[in-house]
């Protein structure tokens, strides 16, 4: 069984970090941090004050999502989540692991964003939404958005990058699937960075998992929650959709 608790992170979380605003900027995250915030907001009974986001990284929809919410940004990664710190300082951060976590208080809503896509198991996945439901307040929401599910997923190039101050990046993203019975895929990265030293090629592997919607759908209505499918489908580009499950939790006796 493929084990994601003792393969390494990726660079891009550890000793490159301090790269991760350059390759992913907060501001590509306002049209999609708005519509995790209208799932949180409808699938939810109770009104949302205060969300925890499992697995938040440098904070990019923090970023837009804390001018709305009381956030607590939990991450695996202690040097993103200096990164985020940096970009929100005035949200709660906590270093832990989404599949375990136990932060002894209830939040009106749980957020997991493409952390989700780093576990790699149907087991770490009912882990990883046993701690969102213990952390869920009843009534409160709780809204799922992995990057693909099997039925989405296509093989696929991208290249992008940015310019901050004296630093730039730019990475070209190879994702591919070497075994399609299996429950992950495998994402190469190359990454050009140019500082005041000069101009270097780093490279990282990311094994992320992938599940067909209706495994999803049965782990989270398992646990408990009552949950739906939404599509978003970014205005660029236009041609991807991603399927994200939304999910409300019932109150006692309802
Ligand atoms: C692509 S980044 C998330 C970026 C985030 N969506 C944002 O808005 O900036 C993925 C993050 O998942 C975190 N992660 C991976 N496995 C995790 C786990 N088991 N528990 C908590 N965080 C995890 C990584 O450390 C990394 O920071």
């Amino acid at each position: 069984m493929d084990d994601c608790s003792s393969r390494p992170q990726p660079r891009l979380y550890t000793d490159l970090a301090s790269w991760w605003p350059l390759l992913s900027s907060p501001d590509d995250y306002a049209e999609e941090a708005e519509f995790h915030r209208q799932c949180l907001l409808k699938a939810s009974r109770i009104s949302v004050r205060t969300v925890l986001e499992l697995g938040s990284g440098g904070g990019n929809n923090a970023t837009h999502l804390k001018a709305h919410f009381e956030l607590t940004l939990v991450d695996i990664a202690p040097a993103m989540l200096r990164v985020s710190r940096n970009q929100n300082p005035e949200c709660e951060h906590i270093h832990g692991d989404m599949r375990e976590v136990r932060l002894g208080r209830l939040f009106d809503a749980v957020f997991v964003h493409d952390a989700i896509d780093y576990l790699t198991t149907e087991e770490d996945l009912t882990r990883a939404i046993e701690t969102a439901w213990i952390h869920c307040r009843p009534g409160g929401a709780a809204h799922f958005c992995p990057s693909y599910v099997r039925e989405t997923y296509r093989p696929d190039t991208r290249h992008g990058g940015h310019d901050r101050m004296l630093r730039s990046l730019r990475y070209l993203e190879w994702t591919y699937d070497p075994d399609p019975e299996d429950t992950t895929i495998t994402t190469d990265f190359a990454y050009i960075l140019r500082d005041a030293a000069g101009v270097r090629v780093e490279c990282d592997q990311h094994i992320l998992g992938l599940f067909p919607r209706a495994t999803w759908l049965a782990l989270l209505s398992k646990q408990g929650f009552l949950v739906s499918v939404e599509q978003f489908k970014p205005s660029e580009p236009a041609s991807s959709t991603w399927d994200t499950f939304v999910c409300s939790k019932p109150e006692p006796g309802a």
